[in-house]
C-alpha cells in the first residue's frame, strides 16, 4: 500500500459503514452512559446540566471525535504507527506521536478499572435475578454493595470473568470476533433500553423523570457542573486516547466521516438520555433521592426495584443492559494494545491473551483499592489527592488528564499541522462555511475549552 509505506498484508476493514457505526457506538455507549451520566446529572440538579452537556458534545466533543477518526483512517495502522507515519507525511515533528503513546497507556489503565466496575454488573445480574432486592430496606441494599466492595475475592472473580469475555471477543478477530459480537450486542442493548424505559413509563413517575431531565433550572448549575459536563463529553464519546483512532483505521475510504461521527454522537446521547428516563422515574416513584452519586444504580435503583411489581425481571434486565454496554466499550480499549502487538508480528489471539493478562493483573490494584488498600493514598501528601486510592488516581489520570490532553493534541494536530486541503478531503463537509467552522473549532475553540477544564482539574 503505497500511501502508508508498504505493509505486505492487506489490513482488514469493517464490512460496512454500519459495522463501523455499531462498533464505534458500542465503544461510546458504556458505563459512562448508564452509570455515570445519570448520577452526575442527579448530583448536578438535572435539566440545566443536561443542556450544557449536549452543547459540549455538539461543539467540542464531536469535532475532536471526527478528527480522531479521520487521523486513524489516514494512518491505517495501530495508533502509534499511524501517528508516527502521519507526522512524516505532514512534515511535522515526530513529537506529536506521543499522543498515541499516552493513549496506549491510558487505554491500558482505563480497561484495568473499567473491567472491575463492569464486573459489578455481573454480580448484580445475579443479585437481581435471585430476588435479593425484593422487599429489602436501604440498609440491606447498602450492605450488599458494601459487602461486594469489601470482598477482594468477589471483585476479583467478576473482574476475571469480564476480562475473559473481552479477550475471547477481541482474540477472535475484527470480523469473526468484534463485528459478530457487536452485531448481536448492540441491537440487544437498544431493545433492553427501550423495554426498561417502557417499564419506567408504566410503573414509574415518568412525568417527574422528564421534568428532572429536561426542565432546566440554572440556579442548580455550578461552574464545577459545567466542567464536569465538558469532561464527561470526552469520556462518553471515547475520544482523546486514540481508541477511536484504532477503530477508524479499519474504516473504508469512501465513508463520510462527518456524517458517521454525528450518527455516533446522536446515538450515544440518546442512550444516555434514555438511561436517565429508565432510572429517574423509578427513583422518584419510590420517594428516593436522585443525587446519591456513584451508588445511584447500585443502591438507589435496586431499592426501587425491590419495592416494585416486576422488579426481579426488570432489575435483571437493567444489569444485563449495563453489562452489554460495558463489554462493547471494553473491547475498544484493548484494541490499540492488540494492534500495536500485531504491528510487531504478534498474532491477534496471543496478543489479546497477553495484553488481557497484563491489564487483568493491573486491575488487581483497583480490586484492592476498595478493601485492603482503601487507606493507601499514594499521593496523599498533595492536598489535591488527599484521600484518593489507587483506583481514584487511575480514574483521575485517564478521565481528567489523558482524555482532555489527548483531545487537545488531536485537535491541534488536525487544525494546525494537517494541511487544510487534506482535512477538507478527509472530513467530507464540502468546502463551504461548514468546513471553515469545523476547522475554526479545531484550531481555537476546542483547545481553549480543553485548557480551561484541564487547568481547573489540576488546581
Ligand atoms: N465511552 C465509554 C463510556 O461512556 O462508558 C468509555 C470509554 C471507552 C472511554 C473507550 C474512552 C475510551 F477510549
Ligand atoms: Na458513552
Amino acid at each position: 500500500d503505497a500511501t502508508t509505506g508498504g505493509t505486505a498484508a492487506a489490513r482488514p476493514q469493517w464490512s460496512s459503514r454500519l459495522a463501523f457505526i455499531l462498533a464505534a457506538t458500542g465503544s461510546a455507549v458504556g458505563l459512562g452512559n448508564i452509570w455515570k451520566f445519570p448520577y452526575i446529572t442527579g448530583e448536578n440538579g438535572g435539566g440545566a446540566f443536561v443542556l450544557v452537556y449536549l452543547a459540549c458534545i455538539a461543539v467540542i466533543g464531536l469535532p475532536i471525535l471526527a478528527a480522531e477518526v479521520l487521523l486513524g483512517r489516514r494512518g491505517g495502522h495501530s495508533p502509534i504507527r499511524s501517528m508516527a507515519q502521519l507526522c512524516r507525511r505532514d512534515g511535522a515533528s515526530g513529537g506529536w506521536a506521543w499522543v498515541a503513546w499516552m493513549g496506549f497507556v491510558a487505554a491500558f489503565v482505563l480497561l484495568s478499572f473499567y473491567s472491575v466496575v463492569g464486573g459489578w454488573s455481573l454480580a448484580y445480574i445475579g443479585h437481581a435475578a435471585r430476588g435479593a432486592f425484593a422487599g429489602a430496606n436501604a440498609e440491606a441494599i447498602g450492605g450488599m454493595f458494601g459487602g461486594m466492595l469489601s470482598s477482594p475475592g468477589t471483585l476479583l472473580l467478576w473482574h476475571t470473568v469480564f476480562m475473559l469475555m473481552v479477550v475471547a471477543i477481541v482474540g477472535a478477530g475484527l470480523r469473526a470476533g468484534m463485528e459478530r459480537a457487536i452485531n448481536t450486542l448492540m441491537p440487544l442493548l437498544f431493545v433492553l433500553l427501550l423495554v426498561l424505559v417502557g417499564y419506567a413509563m408504566v410503573r414509574g413517575d415518568f412525568g417527574r423523570g422528564l421534568e428532572f431531565l429536561f426542565a432546566p433550572d440554572f440556579s442548580k448549575l455550578s461552574t464545577e457542573g459545567v466542567l464536569t459536563a465538558l469532561g464527561h463529553a470526552f469520556f462518553t464519546l471515547s475520544t482523546g486516547i486514540c481508541v477511536m483512532m484504532a477503530y477508524g483505521s479499519f474504516l473504508p475510504k469512501e465513508v463520510n466521516v462527518a456524517r458517521t461521527v454525528v450518527t455516533i454522537g446522536v446515538l450515544d446521547t440518546l442512550v444516555a438520555l434514555l438511561a436517565g428516563l429508565a432510572i429517574f422515574p423509578l427513583v422518584f416513584a419510590n420517594g428516593l433521592e436522585p443525587g446519591a452519586g456513584p451508588g445511584l444504580i447500585f443502591v438507589t435503583l435496586p431499592l426501587a426495584f425491590g419495592q416494585m411489581t416486576g422488579g426481579v425481571v426488570f432489575g435483571t434486565l437493567f444489569f444485563a443492559l449495563l453489562l452489554v454496554a460495558a463489554i462493547t466499550s471494553a473491547i475498544s480499549m484493548i484494541e490499540p494494545v492488540v494492534e500495536w502487538l500485531e504491528d510487531r508480528g504478534v498474532a491477534r489471539k496471543l496478543g489479546a491473551l497477553l495484553s488481557g493478562s497484563l491489564i487483568w493483573a493491573l486491575g488487581i490494584c483497583t480490586v484492592l483499592s476498595f478493601n485492603h488498600w482503601a487507606d493507601f493514598h499514594p499521593l496523599g501528601f498533595l492536598s489535591r489527592f488527599e484521600g484518593k486510592t489507587l483506583f481514584d488516581l487511575f480514574d483521575f489520570l485517564v478521565s481528567n488528564l489523558a482524555l482532555p490532553l489527548g483531545g487537545l493534541t488531536i485537535a491541534l494536530y488536525a487544525g494546525w499541522v494537517m494541511k487544510a486541503d487534506i482535512l477538507r478531503e478527509q472530513i467530507g463537509l464540502g468546502d463551504g462555511a461548514v468546513f471553515e467552522l469545523f476547522r475554526f473549532v479545531l484550531r481555537f475553540l476546542s483547545p481553549a475549552a480543553v485548557l480551561v477544564v484541564f487547568v481547573y482539574n489540576l488546581v
